[in-house]
């Protein structure tokens, strides 16, 4: 069983077969037309279509202002890019522990990671779960630091009634096949902050404006466009956006029934108010349990399973540039060695679920045991 399929069909063959027969297919009509579902959907004044969350992310961040030698906060638990476009624009990212219950940015600890150099905070919405944004919100405006949500995961999850993407200045998301809805690689990034749109705008196509016959390029800018190819897709993924995270919902909801109590697992907490995406359904095992060897279990028994996320200041490049010790972020490192991704998406039935269960129990109880 595999840890994801994205669900996929002939209407995204369709929509991409249209624009290959048009000729036209570099960032265009599809793409603004993705871009405005987008809008809609989360209830942004804007949307800009990019190739990936992470020249989103690094879009937003230098469209916000921040300059070599400034500093960005960042929950230490996520995917790397969220690290590696802070040290894109040439500043220093600044890692907060994480609360282990949640696996998001902790807002306790915000406050004293932010210095005279702090231009912008980069909450993580874990794995679809928005991280806490009022307190980190009323933090940033008391500072007068811009926050910037890294939603790639995202898409869908609800904060007390507002969409992720919009809880802040701006939102990030990733269209990459393990995520909600996917592109193939692409992202989006939202806004509603008029000037912010418009150096995005800028920046994400050269650094140009249109001029009376050429353009005009007025920043050295990027080329972080979505293709209308790639686009096409994200058209037809849009349709399915809601019975996609029903579905997701529905299975997490089955997995919450059959692993709560399950000896050795603690099963993914959602504070009141707020409504998952399950971009994944990550488990946190006890700390005694080897992490690694029940992926290699349950591999062995076919079923896919990896780990949660990264503690990014566990990583080489990171570890040899800061040295940060494992001590000053212990619940990010506790997740990086303990939490468990198992497998979710819409196609997954009530039989696999059990499947992937009764997998996971078995293999507790061996390495518990020592048997293999
Ligand atoms: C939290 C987070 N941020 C950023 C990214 C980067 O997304 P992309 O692959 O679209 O660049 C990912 C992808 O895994 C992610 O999980």
């Amino acid at each position: 069983m595999r840890l994801n399929i994205p669900l996929t069909g002939a209407e995204e063959l369709r929509l991409v077969g249209e624009v290959l027969e048009s000729g036209y297919l570099t960032q265009g009509p599809r793409a603004a037309e993705f871009e405005r579902l987008i809008a809609a959907r989360t209830g942004s004044a804007e949307a800009f279509a990019v190739s990936s969350a992470t020249t989103g992310l690094h879009l937003a961040l230098h469209a916000a202002g921040v300059k070599p030698g400034d500093e960005v906060v960042i929950p230490d638990f996520s995917f790397p890019a969220t690290a590696n476009v802070v040290v894109q624009q040439g500043a220093t990212p600044v890692f907060v522990d994480i609360d282990i219950n949640t696996f998001n940015l902790d807002p306790a600890l915000l406050e004293a990671a932010i210095t005279s150099r702090t231009t912008a905070i980069m909450p993580v919405h874990a794995f679809g779960l928005t991280a806490d944004m009022d307190p980190i919100n009323e933090i940033a405006m008391r500072h007068g630091i811009p926050v910037i949500e890294d939603a790639a995961c995202a898409l869908g999850a609800t904060y007390h009634g507002r969409e992720a993407g919009t809880l802040s200045l701006a939102g990030v998301f990733s269209f990459h096949p393990r995520k909600i809805i996917t592109t193939a690689e692409g992202g989006m990034v939202t806004t509603s902050d008029e000037a912010l749109a418009d150096r995005m705008r800028v920046l994400r196509s050269h650094g140009s404006v249109r001029g009376s016959h050429f353009m005009s390029f007025i920043d050295a800018g990027y080329n972080y466009r979505l293709s209308d190819v790639h686009a096409a897709i994200g058209i037809a993924q849009m349709a399915r956006l809601d019975e996609i995270l029903r579905r997701r919902r529905e299975v997490a909801a089955e997995y919450d029934a059959v692993l709560s109590g399950m000896d050795g697992v603690r099963v993914p907490a959602v504070p009141a108010g707020l409504q998952h995406s399950y971009q994944s359904y990550v488990v946190l095992l006890d700390e005694d349990i080897d992490r690694n060897r029940i992926i290699d279990i349950m591999k062995g028994d076919d079923v896919e399973v990896t780990l949660g996320t990264y503690s990014m200041h566990l990583q080489p490049y990171f570890r040899e540039r800061f040295g940060i010790p494992d001590e000053s972020l212990p619940a990010a490192t506790r997740a990086h060695q303990s939490a468990l991704t198992i497998p979710l998406y819409p196609q997954l039935t009530s039989v696999d679920v059990e499947q992937v269960a009764s997998t996971l129990a078995s293999a507790i109880a061996s390495v518990r045991s020592g048997r293999r």
